[in-house]
């Protein structure tokens, strides 16, 4: 038996045609993936978070010379609301990324190892992320439920078998 597996998702062409406060976060995340400690890719990723109380969390991706230590802007994000804010729901994601020696105006989606860290956030608090995703410029991705994009996924419900 086949079997397919499909979500829908939002694509605009510009930040103009999002919300006042889905464009303002996507304007930070631009904006902070200039700040990103990238010695090593010169690739600099932001996350920005909008919290159930309104609050703003910014992160970006921090690099190390021991190349495996370095850790993406989503995962310093979940971790740093985790930390200060471990009640407070995260509602949305916008990511976006500033690359000085290439392209830099398409949407960028989460790596997988983010999408894990993701899918723990939303079982944790029972409910979906939002993500938005883009690059400097240009086109924007909206994706309801930050689980769309891991089917198959392994949880703690496994765990417990
Ligand atoms: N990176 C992120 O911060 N997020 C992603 O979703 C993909 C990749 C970082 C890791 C590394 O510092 C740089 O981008 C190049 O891979």
């Amino acid at each position: 038996m086949e079997k397919h597996y499909q979500f829908a998702y939002d694509y605009f062409d510009s930040i103009d045609d999002l919300t006042p406060e889905e464009n303002a976060l996507i304007q930070r995340a631009r904006q902070r993936a200039h700040h990103a400690y990238v010695p090593y890719s010169n690739f600099g990723v932001a996350a920005v978070g909008l919290l159930e109380n309104g609050m703003i969390v910014e992160s970006t991706n921090q690099e190390n010379a021991s190349y495996p230590v370095g850790i993406c802007a989503e995962r310093v994000l979940l971790s740093t609301i985790s930390s200060v804010h471990p009640d407070i729901r995260l509602l949305k994601m916008a990511i976006s990324y500033y690359n000085p020696g290439g392209k830099d105006q398409a949407p960028i989606a989460p790596c997988g190892m983010c999408r894990q860290a993701l899918q723990e956030q939303q079982l944790r608090f029972g409910q979906p992320v939002l993500l938005l995703l883009s690059g400097q410029e240009g086109s924007v991705i909206r994706v309801k439920d930050s689980m769309d994009l891991l089917p198959f996924h392994f949880s703690a419900t496994d765990l417990r078998g």
